[in-house]
Parts: structure tokens; C-alpha cells; sequence
């Protein structure tokens, strides 16, 4: 991982998504980056990079994530719609970009859903793409959050699903048992 590669995957998202999108991925990048600096990961820029390409596939169409699952054998009927692009954008950067880096890979596939025994960039991306979204920024509890967060990555996990959960709640959608058991995995450990 080196400054260039990083360069050439900015112009590639750039091309990917609408600059909002782009300005997220950016604000997710540089909180896993400080993120991994915090928990002593030892490939901050690793965590940079996973924060610029998490995203990727978000805002293709449901016919695009559909074709790359039949390709792949990949089975999808449990996936909630909004949660396809993790599972895309694994494909996608494997396919198309020729990026294989598994540890990058298994952090962009789980950042939506979650899960119970997510690695340290695992809960790194997972806990960023919540504070790197508009809603988390303007919530006056921010910067404490970001705070809590670096002392306590769990907190990062618990804070992500717990939105994520009452969020679904409220408009009645089903929650997905992967956030759920991110919820559980972590709430005692807060
Ligand atoms: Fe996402
Ligand atoms: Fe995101």
C-alpha cells in the first residue's frame, strides 16, 4: 500500500460515485485511518484505503449487485437491498480493479451488516462509516463519540448498530440477525 496506489483509487471512486458520495468516503478514510492509529493497527494506510473503497458499488442499480451475485454463485435473498454493495463492491474490486487484498476486502464486505466476530478493520471500517455519515456529524455528541471510539473501538460497533436497529425499527423494516448480533457481541463490552 503506498501513496500512489491510494492516488489512483481516489481518481477511481471519483469516476464511481457523485462527489457527496466521494466527500464520505474521504471523511470514512481519514477516521479509519485515525481509527487504526488509535488500536495500534499496523496498516493505517490499509485502513485509509478501505475507508475510500467501501463504497464503491453504492450507487449502481439493483440489476448491476444482481448480475455480479449470479456470476459469483453468491446467494443473496437474505441481504437486505441496501446492503448489497458490501457484498458487490467485494466482487467488483476482485473483477474489475484486479484488488485482492483479503483483509481490505473483508472489511468493505462487512460494513454494513455488521457481524460477531468482525477482525480490528472489520470494526474499524464498521464504526467509521457510521461517523463518517451526515447524520452522525450532526449529532451535537460527535466529537465525543469519535473520542470514545479511539479509547474503545466496541463503542464504535455498539453505537453503529444500535442507529442502525432503532432507525429500522421506526420505519418497520426487518432488521437484519447480523446487526443484532453486532449489537450483542459488544454491548457488555462497553
Ligand atoms: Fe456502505
Ligand atoms: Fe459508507
Amino acid at each position: 500500500m503506498n501513496q500512489e496506489e491510494i492516488k489512483k483509487y481516489k481518481e477511481i471512486i471519483s469516476q464511481e460515485l457523485t462527489p457527496s458520495r466521494v466527500e464520505h468516503c474521504l471523511r470514512v478514510a481519514e477516521l479509519a485511518e485515525r481509527f487504526a492509529l488509535a488500536h495500534n493497527y499496523p496498516y493505517p494506510q490499509k485502513a485509509y484505503l478501505a475507508g475510500i473503497l467501501h463504497d464503491i458499488t453504492k450507487q449502481k442499480k439493483r440489476e448491476f449487485h444482481v448480475s455480479i451475485f449470479e456470476k459469483n454463485n453468491f446467494h443473496y435473498d437474505d441481504i437486505p437491498e441496501n446492503a448489497f454493495h458490501p457484498f458487490s463492491a467485494k466482487f467488483y474490486l476482485q473483477e474489475k480493479y484486479n484488488f485482492q487484498d483479503e483483509e481490505t476486502l473483508s472489511a468493505i464486505q462487512n460494513h454494513t451488516l455488521g457481524g460477531e466476530n468482525l477482525n480490528l478493520l472489520d470494526a474499524i471500517l464498521y464504526a467509521s462509516d457510521f461517523l463518517g455519515s451526515e447524520y452522525a456529524a450532526k449529532q451535537k455528541e460527535y466529537l465525543e463519540w469519535v473520542q470514545q471510539v479511539e479509547k474503545n473501538i466496541y463503542f464504535g460497533l455498539y453505537l453503529k448498530a444500535k442507529v442502525t436497529i432503532l432507525e429500522l425499527l421506526e420505519k418497520n423494516e426487518r432488521v437484519h440477525p447480523s446487526t443484532f448480533l453486532t449489537y450483542n457481541s459488544v454491548v457488555n463490552k462497553i
